[in-house]
């Protein structure tokens, strides 16, 4: 199950009144040109009228029903390289509210179709999606040699998606959309920032979430826990023992007993000191050993090389490892098969440390600049009015929240007078581009146990368009409340008050 609890939902802004019925129009919309570079394959548009859409990202019901629109789909390729690549483009029948929204996509995939646009329908948005020509399979065995397909999905398609969703939004309503924001989370986090870096004039408003950037080290990245757990077993029961001894031992750090770690930085556990202690929950090896406290020790901190330097990140204390230490996680795995061994048979069970840095340094060395998505240079975006609004899960069991806090912290280095992408005295970062950190939060908000943020489009609206920028993210879910704080600030227990209400923390 996806998200329940990022919202993109409450809105209150005014909608535009169309005049005339949109209905007749759409059977017979065209495209007058297409994006420099491509050209038609075929486009279709039909009417579609209270429809329903299950299991959707944003709505917190997981359904949105009832919505009508007019339905693009049309396909373009890239001179002759033979790619087909889609693209849909929904727009509403009534109540259009004036914007556009592109939407992103998670895993390998580059776009999430109907559950995504129908959250962009609910809000009033024109809202559009694409494929980048790869399918909707989440397996990159099939493309990734393909140069177009590969250049398509790191960057190409979501911008050649805007250009023709905001093309047709505006011919089928006889109004350019005043605004465009893009919405997405993890692969579709990474798109937001890519379209921040290199198309900023695509966006005037990015909603963009746990990004997958760094994309070159984040994939091996993923695997370092289940290596550790290749070299030294770590039976669930124990982690799961570890994990919730780190949350007691790290809880009250921020004041307030919510079953959360609020700013896990802060948390210096130790499982060495949980060597001996017995675990209820295992059937037979009850007792902590020290190879398994150092094994969990070392996935929190990250992969090292031989002489103990973190290179990359690990998870923070809270997060559930159940998705990472068992299995190899798949995308990794395709990755590794796919664009590392050039070996579709690879199985990770097969990984030693050895061909671990060796696979990390390869990814890092041929993938770093195409796929990295690194580049943390918001200057253009900064320039032309844009805003950048991002949360992170502290607990993500996917993607380390410091990951995009080294990128926030870069962003902030380039902005500082005499930084390197300056206006001249610098220039608060916080002013166009602004980081929350959710503890307890998973990834994208799910499987987490914390609050998730709520109403995040609503936010980047409210700030783009009045410029009311947001100095706290609401969130709620698992029977709390909680206004997330805005990096690098991070919530204080007011000392009164019932912890799981919003209204007893303090941003310090
Ligand atoms: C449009 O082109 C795509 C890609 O070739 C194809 O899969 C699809 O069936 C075509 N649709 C129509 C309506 O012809
Ligand atoms: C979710 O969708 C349903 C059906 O369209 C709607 O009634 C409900 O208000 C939505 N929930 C939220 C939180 O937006
Ligand atoms: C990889 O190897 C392990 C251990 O032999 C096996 O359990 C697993 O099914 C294999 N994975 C695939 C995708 O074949």
């Amino acid at each position: 199950m996806l998200s329940k609890n990022v919202g993109l939902v409450g809105f209150t802004l005014a909608r535009v009144s169309l005049a005339a019925p949109q209905a007749t129009k759409c059977a017979s919309l065209s495209l007058d040109g297409t994006p420099p570079g491509t050209s038609l394959i075929n486009i279709t548009s039909t009417e579609r009228y209270h429809v329903t859409v299950e299991n959707t990202l944003f709505n917190s019901t997981g359904t949105v029903s009832d919505i009508s629109f007019c339905d693009v789909q049309l396909y373009l390729t890239h001179g002759d390289a033979g790619d087909e690549v889609r693209i849909a483009v929904w727009l509403p029948l009534e109540g259009w509210n004036g914007r556009f929204m592109g939407t992103g996509g998670g895993g390998f995939n580059a776009g999430l179709f109907d559950p995504a646009l129908a959250d962009g329908i609910q809000g009033g948005f024109a809202a559009a999606a694409t494929d980048a020509g790869v399918g909707l399979a989440n397996d990159p065995g099939p493309w990734a040699d393909s140069k177009q397909l590969v250049t398509n999905f790191v960057h190409l398609s979501v911008h050649e998606m805007t250009i023709v969703g905001k093309a047709l939004t505006a011919k089928f309503y006889d109004q350019k959309p005043a605004y465009s924001y893009w919405h997405g989370c993890s692969q579709g986090g990474r798109q937001g920032y890519v379209e921040a870096v290199q198309y900023p004039n695509d966006y005037d408003g990015i909603s963009a979430h746990a990004p997958a950037i760094n994309w070159d080290r984040l994939m091996p990245g993923f695997l370092w826990p289940y290596l550790k757990n290749l070299e030294t077993p770590l039976p669930a029961c124990k982690f799961i023992a570890m994990t919730a001894a780190s949350i007691s031992a790290c809880d009250l750090l921020d004041g307030g007993a919510d079953g959360l770690i609020g700013h896990p930085p802060d948390c210096k556990f130790d499982a060495q000191t949980l060597v001996g202690t017995e675990v209820q929950d295992c059937v037979s090896d009850k007792r902590i050993t020290k190879e398994e406290a150092k094994a969990w020790n070392s996935i929190l901190l990250g992969p090292q090389t031989p002489d103990g330097k973190r290179f990359w990140y690990g998870m923070e204390p809270g997060t559930d490892l159940s998705f990472v230490v068992p299995a190899p996680f798949q995308p990794a795995e395709s990755w590794l098969q796919d664009f590392i061994m050039d070996d579709p048979e690879f199985n990770s069970s097969s990984l030693t440390y050895k061909t671990y840095l060796s696979a990390f340094a390869t990814s890092v060395a041929k993938f770093g600049k195409t796929w990295g998505s690194t580049d943390a240079d918001l200057s253009p975006f900064q320039r032309r009015g844009g805003k950048l609004l991002t949360f992170h899960g502290w607990a993500d069991q996917s993607i380390p929240a410091k990951s995009t806090i080294e990128y926030w912290e870069r962003v902030r280095q380039a902005f500082r007078p005499g930084g390197t992408s300056v206006p001249p005295g610098g220039s608060n970062v916080d002013d166009f581009y602004r980081l929350f950190m959710a503890p307890g939060v998973g990834h994208c908000a799910n499987f987490g146990y914390g609050p998730g943020p709520l109403y995040l489009v609503d936010a980047l609206v409210q700030w783009v368009e009045h410029g009311k920028a947001p100095e706290t993210l609401f969130a709620a879910g698992f029977g709390q409340t909680r206004n997330l704080c805005l990096h690098p600030r991070k919530s204080k227990y007011k000392g009164r008050g019932k912890v799981e209400d919003a209204s007893s923390w303090t941003c310090v």
